[in-house]
This record gives structure tokens, C-alpha cells and sequence, in this order.
């Protein structure tokens, strides 16, 4: 079982705005909470409680804010800093000792995943015991994201980064899968011609190798990359609209927390406190009624 996650929410954001220069983006507000707590309702829904969020330099004082070490989230957080942006597989060389020996699965600071098949996929995902596991969604624009070539028998042919011809329309999502060998193959990768480690050049390492699986999120599920302004306020519509008809909420990791029972009453009592009065401590005092 892959028990560690990373979450990458450094080095991105060049996409979006001056602003990220001043506040890192996933301190944003995606609708009614911070932009971060939705991928880590991810790994925290897969069963994940080690967490390592890998920031940008200057940033952890915020980060530590809202996520705090000791926290009332049932998890455990640590924190590291990257210095400048270097690409994905940088996470696992920062991360190398987070990981240490165990598999780990990485997913990426700005990605909003949405859907009831979501969680079986997930769970199946951290059942992973050898080699890498990436996720497929199909968009219209696969020339801003990497992109997978699947053959009659879900095997990955080929995969390319931000492809000017198309070879596909599967985008491959910003949540990944790994064993233990992550650390060693991002560490011989060698820059690209925009001078960063690319994830598409590490798992086409364990494409040839036969060893990357390739999973759909299914047209039932939704993945949004909020890494530009439009995507943004795209997934504030998306999430007020699911939350505002059904009563719910997306990605609320208290009410995950509690769930799994890995908190009590008390520490969403502190969270309300914390958080004082808004929309998202009543939804909490719900929880716990
Ligand atoms: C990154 C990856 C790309 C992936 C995308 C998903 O691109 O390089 O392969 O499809 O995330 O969000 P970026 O958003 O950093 O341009």
C-alpha cells in the first residue's frame, strides 16, 4: 500500500498571474476554501496520511497558516522548499528523503479531481506494489498538457509533453503513482531544452520498461488543471454549483477526517474556531450534530 503522498505546489504558476509572484496560488480561494485542500482531499481520501507539500521558496509562513504541522487534520504534514522551478521529477529528489524506501504518489498543487468512480480508482492506485500509474482524461486542448497514446489494450505507445501535433486527446492528470525507483530515475534525468526535468521523460523510463499502467478517470469524473486564470474561475463555477444544489461539499479534509476516524468532535470544534464564522464552520457544525 502506498502510504506517502507528495504535493507539489512550488515551482508552478507561471501560467496564472503576476499575483502568484506575491501569494502562492494554492493559498487562493477555490470557491469556498484554499485551492490546496482540494488535492489533498485526494491523497487524503486514497488513504494517505504522510504528506510532504513542497512550496516555494519564501512561501512556508502562509502555507504553515492554514496547514499547520501539528494540525487538526488527522495527517502529517512536513514541508520543503523549491527554489526555483524545476520541473516535476524535482519533487522526488527534494523528496528523497520523505521517501526513503516506500512507494509514494505525487499530485500537483493546482489539480481538481472530481467523481464518483474517484475513490475505487484511487484505492487501486495505492495498491500499487511495482513500477508507475498515471491517470487519463480526455480534454479538447491536449496541446497544453502531457499527452498519452493508448493502444486497443490500454498500454501506454507513447507519451509527449504539450504535443504541437496531437497524438491524442488523453491528457495525463497531475496525480501519479510510484514505486520506490522514482528517486533513482528522476535523479539521472537530464533537463529539457526549457532547462527542467520532465515528468513525461520519467515515465516514459518505466514505459520502457513495461512498467506504467494507465487508468481513465471515466467520463463520470471531472479533472480541471487550474493552472490558468480561465480554469480557475471555471472550477469556482463548477464547485459552487455541485456544492449550492446538493448541500455538500467538495474536499472539505475535515469532514474526510472524520469520516475515516482519524479526528474527533474535538479537533473540528478547533477547526471552527479557527476558521470562525463562515459558510464552511456551519457546514462542520453539521457534521458533528
Ligand atoms: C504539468 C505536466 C503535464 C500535465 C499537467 C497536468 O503541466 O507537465 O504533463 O499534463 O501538469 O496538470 P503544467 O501544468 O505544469 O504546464
Amino acid at each position: 500500500m502506498i502510504k506517502k503522498g507528495i504535493i507539489l505546489a512550488g515551482g508552478m504558476g507561471t501560467r496564472m498571474s503576476p499575483l502568484t509572484k506575491a501569494v502562492n496560488k494554492q493559498l487562493l480561494p477555490l470557491y469556498d476554501k484554499p485551492l490546496i485542500y482540494y488535492p489533498l482531499s485526494i491523497l487524503m481520501l486514497a488513504g494517505i496520511r504522510n504528506i510532504l507539500i513542497i512550496v516555494n521558496k519564501g512561501q512556508l509562513p502562509q502555507f504553515k497558516k492554514i496547514l499547520p504541522l501539528k494540525n487538526n487534520f488527522g495527517i502529517n504534514i512536513q514541508y520543503s522548499e523549491q527554489f526555483k522551478p524545476g520541473g516535476l521529477p524535482e519533487a522526488f529528489i527534494i523528496g528523497k528523503k520523505f521517501i526513503g524506501n516506500d512507494s509514494v504518489s505525487m499530485i500537483l498543487g493546482d489539480n481538481f479531481f472530481y467523481g464518483q468512480s474517484l475513490s475505487k480508482a484511487l484505492m487501486k492506485g495505492t495498491s500499487l506494489k511495482k513500477g508507475a500509474k498515471i491517470f487519463l482524461h480526455p480534454v479538447r486542448n491536449p496541446n497544453l498538457y502531457g499527452v498519452a497514446k493508448i493502444s486497443s489494450k490500454n498500454k501506454v505507445i507513447k507519451l509527449v509533453e504539450k504535443p504541437s501535433k496531437p497524438i491524442s486527446n488523453f491528457a495525463i492528470t497531475g496525480l501519479y503513482f510510484f514505486d520506490n525507483n522514482v528517486v533513482k530515475f528522476s535523479q539521472k534525468l537530464k533537463p529539457s531544452k526549457r532547462k527542467e526535468l520532465e515528468i513525461v521523460d520519467l515515465l516514459n523510463v518505466y514505459r520502457r520498461k513495461n512498467l506504467l499502467k494507465a487508468e481513465f478517470i471515466g467520463r463520470g469524473g471531472a479533472w480541471l488543471d487550474t493552472g490558468n486564470i480561465e480554469d480557475f474561475y471555471n472550477a469556482t463555477n463548477f464547485i459552487s454549483t455541485i456544492e449550492s444544489r446538493q448541500g455538500f461539499k467538495i474536499a472539505c479534509i475535515e469532514e474526510i477526517s472524520y469520516s475515516k476516524k482519524w479526528i474527533g468532535k474535538k479537533e473540528i470544534k478547533d477547526q471552527i474556531k479557527f476558521y470562525g464564522k463562515c459558510e464552511y464552520s456551519r457546514y462542520l457544525e453539521k457534521i458533528i450534530k
